[in-house]
């Protein structure tokens, strides 16, 4: 008997994939058809799309979606959605491409999906990223790269043929669709299922969150984010080879899952939290951690904005229910890791470290103190800096 699994939001796993015929056929059609190359964050949401993570998204966004998206954090049928997922073309682009054309959508010389070419519009990059970002400087990545992108958003379905590249070359073992974790979680009869976002190798921290969410529900998924990140974010590889080198050690592999997530990150903290938590309940999480400042970057949100935002939703119409932390540390009075909700020792006690201290040790070929981070991922991320 299957399991009674979180519903993926909207209420239907979507599945994009073409197989068997329409497949064969989708292929020779794609060769005829003008291609728009897509970009690293494009891929990832293809991608995302095809599987079912970003459900009840069929494709990439009309108007009516989008705008509603920006300015109210819903689908224009009142669903929540926090986060455009667009495809921008430039002006030029956008003059040889008509609504109701078919488009092909490529890797390199590769076409991985048609796109049934629905809506072409303008769109305000200030308004979104008022709005997405709360800022509309330059500095912050997510607003940078939405800068960056074409003037002109096309929207429609997407028919998908191949997945990108990178889904058969990087992590492929890890890489569980939606629908693969679901059937993992089915299996081994896990109903409660907490998810875990990162993009950083895993630290004593991030530890004590997830085996304390652990603690109240049947299973973990360890989920690290493998799509774009900002230059001076730790690489994917370093971040996925750090959870290899500790997850037998020190996890109960019959309670665990580690698995990829192919999103590109956006840095757009509150926003983002609730994007990342949707994708989360369309891999079959019951609940998801936010911890302090989720997906954010430099001073550009309240390190608790991101539990905040929670608040504008009722629990219903997110679904997945979501676990809010402190920020923890390790507390030497307290000798173990600890949060400003459970420590009553004054910051002397308390062993934290800025990025440029990290790199310091790990650069002098020193592990860094255990209290902060496990020897085995200190040994991982001084390869990452190049010390062997
Ligand atoms: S990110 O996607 O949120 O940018 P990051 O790796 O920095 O990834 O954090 C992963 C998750 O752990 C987030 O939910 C974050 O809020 C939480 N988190 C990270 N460090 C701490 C900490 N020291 N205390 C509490 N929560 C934390
Ligand atoms: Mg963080």
């Amino acid at each position: 008997m299957a399991y009674p699994l979180i519903q993926p939001h909207g209420g239907t796993l979507i599945n994009r994939l073409l197989s068997g015929a329409a497949l064969e056929s989708a292929r020779e059609c794609a060769q005829t058809l003008l291609a728009i190359q897509l970009t690293d964050t494009n891929l990832a949401d293809l991608e995302m799309i095809a599987t079912g993570a970003l459900s009840p998204l069929t494709g990439f966004m009309g108007a009516a979606d989008y705008r509603s998206v920006v300015h109210n954090m819903r689908l224009a049928n009142g669903l929540p959605w926090t986060i455009p997922v667009t495809l921008a073309v430039s002006e030029e682009q956008a003059v040889r491409i008509a609504v109701g054309d078919q488009v092909a959508l490529a890797e390199g010389d590769k076409r991985l999906a048609i796109l049934q070419v629905t809506e072409k519009y303008r769109y305000d990059r200030e308004v979104e990223a008022q709005h997405v970002y709360r800022t509309t400087e330059t500095a912050h990545p997510g607003v940078a790269r939405l800068y960056r992108q074409g003037e002109v958003l096309i929207a429609g379905d997407i028919d998908v043929i191949a997945l990108p590249a990178r889904a058969h070359t990087e992590f492929a073992d890890l890489r569980y669709t939606p629908s693969d974790s679901r059937r993992v979680f089915a299996e081994r009869g896990w109903r409660r299922i907490v998810g875990f976002q990162t993009r950083n190798p895993i630290h004593r921290a991030h530890e004590y969150i997830q085996k304390t969410a652990l603690e109240i529900v049947d299973g973990l998924l360890l989920h690290p984010l493998v799509g774009e990140t900002k230059a001076d974010d730790i690489p994917a590889d370093i971040r996925i080879e750090s959870y290899k080198a500790i997850v037998d050690a020190y996890y109960p592999a019959a309670r665990v899952l580690l698995g990829v997530f192919p999103a590109a990150m956006r840095y757009a903290g509150p926003r983002e939290a609730i994007f990342h938590a949707i994708a989360r309940k369309n891999y079959g999480c019951s609940h998801f951690i936010v911890g302090r400042d989720h997906a954010g970057v430099g001073k550009y949100y309240g390190s608790y904005d991101a539990h905040y935002i929670f608040d504008e939703f009722t629990p219903e119409e997110i679904g997945i229910t979501p676990l809010f932390f402190e920020h923890t540390f390790y507390c030497k009075q307290c000798g173990g890791v600890v949060s400003l909700k459970t420590c009553p020792h004054d910051s002397t006690h308390h062993v934290t470290l800025s990025g440029t201290q990290v790199r310091e040790i790990l650069a002098r070929g020193d592990l860094l103190p255990e209290e902060f981070t496990r020897p085995e991922v200190s040994r991982v991320l001084m390869r990452g800096v190049g010390v062997k």
